[in-house]
């Protein structure tokens, strides 16, 4: 969850601390409970650390500047074992005269062992962190050594969980290792310059040249290349990749916050992950597949694996999988999975849905998923990330970079992904054919126009933000499609607006929840499409006037010109007329917009909110 930069450089300009300070701006979305950087100077190891978001760091290093330097480390936290204080803020120190500096992402979950047996030997901790076992272990083996890469496979060896190591030694200037296990770690090939990150926005302002380390690997980088190595030291290869997204991708691009910004990257994101899928034989091009069509006929049954937002997404697939391809589709919170002794096997296809590609939650499953001999299919937007080389088939989403916390694009890009996945599925099996797959795309392909047109139309529901800032609880209903769009919605405005929220399939409203409305309680209601199949649109049409009935404040998303709803509403919201089966992808976004601007309208962190990370690294 925390993010981690490491540079060295031969240029001249000694420019170490301005590109690692770069870096963690970029990768602050992944932890801000504290940052700090270590530089290796003429002086021996400088440090700074600070509590707190990355300002309060920059604002340090106004006040006392570093000496330059062309080596440096930099961290941005969220916080495990130990609180967001200084102290327990990254740079870690160890070794002879604390000359070794260490940042750490991920869990070393064998640290009160290591530990206990470095107290024994009368050494000193100054934090409660995990992290300051490795700087401390890592640090001896230098001295031992004085070789900083030995020093570190020496120490991991030793280490049990998930992490991603970064060191530098006062007596290696222009050295910087790597080690990485369950955890991510890129290095970015630059001229005269290397760069170590969590993810490519780590160095997407100075080189687009990734390579992409692989499980349990070493990377020691100088200014003249790196090298990598498994933890036996033998040498090894990563994987090199162009980035096809460039820094402005990165960018709030004139909008106040990512999160804006990102929302109105969602016609994009759509198009981008619909582009070229299809080859001339009307067949789905998959990014990466280690799955035979052969054994892709035999599926007996899907099952889903993700978490949060990405686990809506999943539940939007099964309507449509399920309806295309009539194969039996499941959708696991992928932290549940692994521990209700899932029924799976060599006919079971796991699919996994990850914006980030690093949940652990989600990763752990897969690699269960893979050991029960199931065939394994990731859905994601990070290139390079874990969880897309720990599957048999990749489909990459197109959503570009996602900085805000509150998924958004990425959303939009997995039910996309998803769709294709079951058009390509169908019509493998004989399903469906060329020509209704045909038609659904054709329709998909007028999505990024209509969510366009929608977000031209967001006036009023920012308005009703703005009236609705003092609510204390707010409800989410759908049914269908509706249902995974009603609790979507709920979360968004959890994690941004901190508003006690809750999604509700329609017809459940009836055991139970129907007993929340109170008059004057606010209630959206997502509606199908009057075409819905199964007169659910009239069903849902009902539930309206029941809560109404009882006082409920109506807030209804409906297709335009859907009359019937207009006498139960106290507010409509009208979004644009699709297939009902993609109908998500246009009515979760006044519910996204409606997050936004009530997090606005409290004055709260829309793009950071409290207590959350965006790259869930650990379970
Ligand atoms: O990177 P992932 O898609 O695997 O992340 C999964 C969830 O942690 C994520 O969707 C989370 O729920 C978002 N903050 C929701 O906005």
């Amino acid at each position: 969850m925390c993010g981690i930069v490491g540079y060295v450089g031969r240029n001249a300009d000694d420019r170490a601390l301005e590109v690692v300070m770069e870096g963690l701006a970029r990768l602050e979305y992944r932890g801000y409970d504290s940052a700090g950087v270590a530089l290796v100077t003429d002086a021996g190891i400088l440090s700074d650390k600070r509590a707190g978001k990355l300002e309060n760091l920059r604002k340090a290093l106004a006040r006392q500047p570093l000496a330059p330097s062309r080596t440096a480390i930099g961290h941005t936290r969220w916080a495990t074992h130990g609180g967001p204080t200084d102290e327990n803020a990254h740079p870690h120190h160890g070794g002879e005269g604390d000359r070794l500096a260490l940042i750490h992402n991920g869990i070393i979950e064998n640290f009160h062992a290591l530990k206990n047996e470095l107290l024994a030997d009368g050494v000193e901790f100054t934090s409660e962190t995990d992290t300051e076992v490795a700087a401390k272990l890592v640090g001896r083996e230098y001295d031992r050594t004085g070789d900083l890469t030995a020093a570190m496979r020496a120490v991991v060896n030793r280490l049990e969980g998930a992490f991603t190591l970064l060191a530098v030694h006062a007596d290696s200037p222009g050295v910087v290792v790597g080690a990485r296990r369950n955890s991510p770690l890129v290095v970015g090939v630059g001229d005269g310059e290397f760069f170590l990150g969590s993810d490519v926005a780590a160095f997407i302002g100075y080189t687009r040249n990734a390579v992409e380390l692989g499980q349990d690997q070493i990377v020691t980088i100088t200014p003249d290349g790196y090298a990598v190595t498994d933890f036996a030291g033998n040498p090894a290869a990563g994987r090199g990749y162009e980035v096809t997204w460039d820094a402005s991708a990165a960018e709030k691009g004139g909008f106040a916050t990512f999160m804006e910004k990102e929302i109105h990257d969602q016609p994009q994101a759509v198009a981008d992950t619909l582009l070229g899928r299809f080859d001339e034989d009307g067949c789905l091009v998959l990014d990466e597949v280690r799955i035979s069509e052969e054994d892709l006929r035999r599926i007996t049954r899907i099952t889903i694996v993700a978490c949060g937002t990405a686990a809506y997404a999943g539940m939007v697939a099964k309507y449509a999988i399920e309806h295309w391809t009539r194969i039996p589709v499941e959708v696991a919170l992928a932290h549940e999975f692994r521990y209700c002794d899932p029924i799976v096997d060599e006919t079971t296809l796991v699919v996994s849905i990850s914006q980030s590609g690093e949940t652990m939650d989600t990763l752990m499953a897969v690699k269960h998923a893979n050991e029960l001999g199931a065939l394994t299919l990731s859905i994601c937007n990070t290139h390079g990330s874990t969880i897309p080389r720990e599957s048999d088939a990749v489909l990459y989403t197109h959503a570009g970079p996602e900085i805000a916390v509150a998924s958004t694009k990425a959303f939009l890009a997995q039910i996309t992904a998803s769709y294709i996945l079951g058009l390509y599925l169908a019509q493998l099996r004989g399903e469906t054919y060329a020509d209704d797959a045909r038609e659904v795309m054709a329709e998909l392909r007028q999505i990024p126009a209509k969510i366009e047109d929608l977000l031209g139309r967001m006036d009023r529901v920012k308005e009703i933000a703005y009236f609705m800032a003092d609510s204390r609880a707010v409800l989410f209903l759908g049914r269908h499609v509706g249902f995974p769009v009603a609790l979507e919605g709920a979360l968004k405005l959890k994690e941004l607006a901190y508003i006690h929220a809750e999604g509700f399939a329609a017809g459940e409203l009836k055991h139970g929840p129907i007993a929340l409305i109170e008059p004057g309680q606010p209630v959206f209601i997502v509606v199908p499409a009057p075409d819905t199949p199964h007169e659910l649109h009239k069903k849902v049409v009902s539930n309206i006037q029941e809560i109404r009935a009882r006082g409920a404040r109506t807030i209804v998303i409906a297709e335009d010109g859907d009359e019937d709803v207009v006498p139960f509403a106290n507010e409509v919201i009208r979004v644009p007329q699709t297939a009902p089966l993609l109908a998500p992808l246009l009515a979760v976004v006044p519910l996204q917009v409606f997050a936004l601007h009530l997090s606005t309208a409290k004055d709260l962190d829309v793009d950071q909110p409290r207590n959350l990370a965006k790259s869930v690294t650990v379970e």
